[in-house]
């Protein structure tokens, strides 16, 4: 079998032995075991028709809950220093706030395994799949949902610290309120500015309300937030798309830094009509700029903006470069760029690429997966990152999304982001050439030692 190597030289940052390789996952997207857990607010989005690309939902998916044996000897195989997962609320929770056992118990059986392994636990609390009863009672608008959060992480930490390294509490919260609650393609499946707004402003109180949680509860583990960053750039050199871009940089991007890291919104906020303008109390804001340990980037892409009639900027459809089966340009120069100017824009505490991967039409031949694209997706991506460090941006670790394919939510399982190849008949896991070339630089890392 020819395979092809990523490029990192065994000199570079990345290689030496205190940076950490790792892979994401979320519960969701892989864990199946609908019947063992309440009921999710993606659940009932999938219900609707029209909603997910093929019709399908999380009910099954990798029955990770199954085969979470296998999937961790994957992981010790592969070799990877970190796994990135998500808790199921709707798994550890009951509806009346309290824990439940059974559902905590699997969580820590698998934490068991991997420690027996040697592997980092990096867990996320919030990746998407708020309990339904939430979502029924105003989910992220209800300013309530954000103080039941904080319940949540308080009411299992204590369970699972011993075995955690650390804890982010939001993934992209980017995505819960805009994808969510102004585009309606995320559940609930709303489409209102005003949503968007309240939403993301009660996602960003949680993660406040939840930070002050970990730092009385576990002082010592890394404690932080998962962003999502598409990087603006403007269609032409004009004055005017360059306005355009830098208020869709605000509006998407920097909305859900700058109150971390600043305690405050970004200045287009200024720009908003009133009745858009989300509630903010007294406090809020102090409170979602708690000290953060680190901050999780995830990096797919670029976008394009230009000028628009009644409208802050409008997204260009760019083909300047090759894309990946989501449609989306791979653009390694974007990262660079991303992380750089973040660290010359703020003052970034650690910083860990949480996500970063691609979606390709993979196909299994003779009982190999040669995913080429993939391989050079990473290897390039990889290679922005050293760049990166080496201007100066305090990374500590790079995660690969995604260890499985697995429900790639509104794309259903069209769309594969897996290093490993999951038959969704046979539950078989391949490893993908991409798999196997993150393994031989993991081993090239070890004996660099
Ligand atoms: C970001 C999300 O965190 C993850 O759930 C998703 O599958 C990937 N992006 C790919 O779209």
């Amino acid at each position: 079998m020819t395979m092809k190597h990523f490029r990192l030289a065994k000199t570079s940052n990345m290689m030496q032995p205190d940076f950490i390789f790792g892979v994401a996952t979320s519960s969701y997207q892989i864990e199946g075991a609908r019947n063992s857990r309440l009921k999710a607010n993606w659940d009932t989005f999938c219900e609707k028709d029209g909603t997910i690309a093929d019709n399908s939902n999380g009910d099954i998916s990798c029955e990770h809950i199954k085969y979470w044996q296998d999937d961790v000897a994957i992981m010790a195989d592969i070799g990877v220093d970190a796994y990135r997962l998500s808790l199921s609320w709707c798994r550890v929770m009951l509806a009346d706030g309290t824990v439940n056992l059974e559902g905590v118990k699997f969580y820590i059986n698998l934490f068991k395994a991997l420690k027996a392994q040697g592997i980092k636990i990096f867990v996320t609390f919030y990746h998407w799949d708020l309990p339904e009863y939430l979502e029924s009672q105003g989910g992220w608008l209800n300013r309530q949902t954000a103080f039941e959060f904080a319940n949540y992480v308080e009411t299992i930490t204590p369970y699972i610290s011993p075995y955690v390294d650390s804890f982010a509490t939001l993934n992209e919260p980017f995505c819960s309120a805009y994808l969510g609650y102004e585009l309606g393609i995320h559940a609930p499946g709303y489409t209102s500015q005003k949503a968007g707004k309240l939403a993301a402003h009660h996602l960003l109180l949680a993660h406040g309300l939840a930070m002050e949680v970990l730092s009385r509860l576990c002082p010592t583990t890394e404690n932080g937030i998962v962003l999502n960053f598409s990087p603006c750039y403007p269609f032409t050199d004009s004055n005017e798309d360059a306005v355009a871009c830098r208020y869709a940089d605000e509006y998407l991007n920097t909305w859900y830094l700058m109150p971390l890291l600043e305690g405050r919104y970004p200045d287009i906020k200024n720009l908003l009509p009133d009745e858009v303008q989300p509630e903010i109390a007294e406090g809020d804001m102090a409170i979602i700029s708690a000290p953060l340990d680190f901050i999780g980037i995830n990096y797919y892409t670029r976008k394009v903006y230009q000028a628009g009639n009644n409208v802050l900027f409008k997204e260009v459809e760019s083909n300047q470069y090759a894309k990946t089966a989501m449609g989306w340009e791979v653009v390694p120069s974007a990262f660079f760029d991303l992380l750089t100017d973040l660290n010359n824009r703020f003052d970034l505490p650690n910083i860990y690429i949480t996500e970063n991967g691609a979606a390709f039409d993979d196909e299994i031949i003779d009982g190999e997966v040669n995913d080429l694209a993939r391989v050079d997706y990473i290897d390039e991506h990889l290679l922005a990152v050293e760049q990166a460090i080496q201007h100066g941006v305090p990374i500590k670790g790079y995660f690969v999304w995604s260890l499985l394919d697995n429900f790639e939510w509104s794309e259903g399982y069209t769309k594969r982001f897996g290093i490993v190849h999951v038959d969704y008949t046979s539950q078989k896991r391949t490893l993908k050439h991409s798999a196997l070339s993150y393994k031989a630089l993991i081993n090239a890392r070890n004996s660099n030692q």
